[in-house]
């Protein structure tokens, strides 16, 4: 019900402001340490630190401890084998590090992304950003908001979306991703090429995008979009939990979120980036979002 809602909302922003304060603390270990203690998951690029481990340890027994009968769906559980099938009873779904690449550098933008997804719907969704003290929440049907620097709840958008029918008014946000194959470099290389009006690409004046940003992080992606300091995020290849608290809290802020919801069982091809074009733009703040099931 949206009062049980209210209340579980209460519980995940004590839970990611604590989570906050242990991300901090990992960030200064990490900057003041002499040796890297950085891993590589599949790649040299798609890195993960113990901390990644240390808040979703953190997160999951809390959850536990309040929510027994709650199902969890986290990114350090699940590499570690633990992938508990989508089903209608609530499930946590969460990524304890979002921007684990921006942690490791030092580069502010970095979340932690708690989704609660119910009968297979992303329904209540917190982004917490402690470098910068932001705090994105949203409930299904009940609004999105944001709280800086321990303030007041703003609700989003900050401001009202300007009708807008053409790239070339928009900031648009893109990422590299960690696949890092030819043929996923060489499409994005493309499609960020048009957008950014590469004439070489046949891209007229008035379709370049106003410029092309990476946060890098998904969720930041999401509530950028919801506050209207992005007008559309565009990616392939993101998991449920960098997704699906920034779906309810972007959806509240009247953004639309396309790409599969379910994203655990979904596969998208990386040739479907050419298919961001002015057609699916159409007059409000438009997010556009591929969420899949990666290798
Ligand atoms: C990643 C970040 C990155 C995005 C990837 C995500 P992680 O999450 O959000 O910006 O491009 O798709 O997987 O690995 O930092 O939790």
């Amino acid at each position: 019900t949206p009062s049980d809602l209210q209340s579980i909302l209460k519980f995940t922003v004590d839970l990611a402001r604590t989570s906050g304060r242990l991300i901090l603390e990992g960030s200064e270990a990490i900057q003041a340490a002499s040796e890297s203690d950085v891993n590589e998951k599949k790649n040299s690029v798609d890195l993960v630190t113990e901390y990644d481990v240390r808040v979703e340890e953190l997160v999951k027994k809390e959850i536990k401890a309040q929510y027994p009968a709650f199902k969890f769906i986290g990114e350090e559980s699940y590499a570690a084998g633990s992938r508990p099938a989508l089903t209608d009873e609530p499930t946590f779904c969460v990524d304890p590090i979002d921007g684990t690449t921006n942690f490791v550098h030092g580069f502010p933008f970095v979340c932690i992304s708690l989704g609660l997804i119910y009968k297979r719907r992303p329904v209540l969704g917190v982004i917490y950003n402690p470098f910068l003290d932001q705090l994105y929440t949203g409930i299904k049907g009940q609004g999105s908001y944001l709280t800086s620097r321990s303030g007041s709840p703003r609700k989003l958008p900050l401001s009202s979306p300007k009708p807008w029918t053409s790239l070339s008014q928009g900031l648009l946000a893109v990422e590299w991703g960690s696949d890092r194959s030819e043929k996923t470099i060489t499409s994005k290389s493309n499609a960020f090429g048009r957008l950014a009006g590469n004439p070489a690409q046949g891209v007229t004046g008035g379709k370049m995008a106003h410029s092309l940003r990476s946060v890098g992080s998904a969720a930041l992606n999401f509530a950028l979009v919801a506050q209207g300091g992005l007008d559309l995020y565009w990616e392939i290849g993101c998991w449920a939990w960098d997704v699906c608290a920034g779906i309810v809290i972007a959806e509240e802020a009247g953004g639309l979120v396309t790409g599969p919801h379910d994203a655990f069982e979904a596969t998208v091809s990386s040739d479907e980036f050419g298919d961001v074009t002015e057609e699916i733009l159409t007059g409000r703040k438009y997010l556009v979002v591929r969420a899949i099931a990666g290798t």
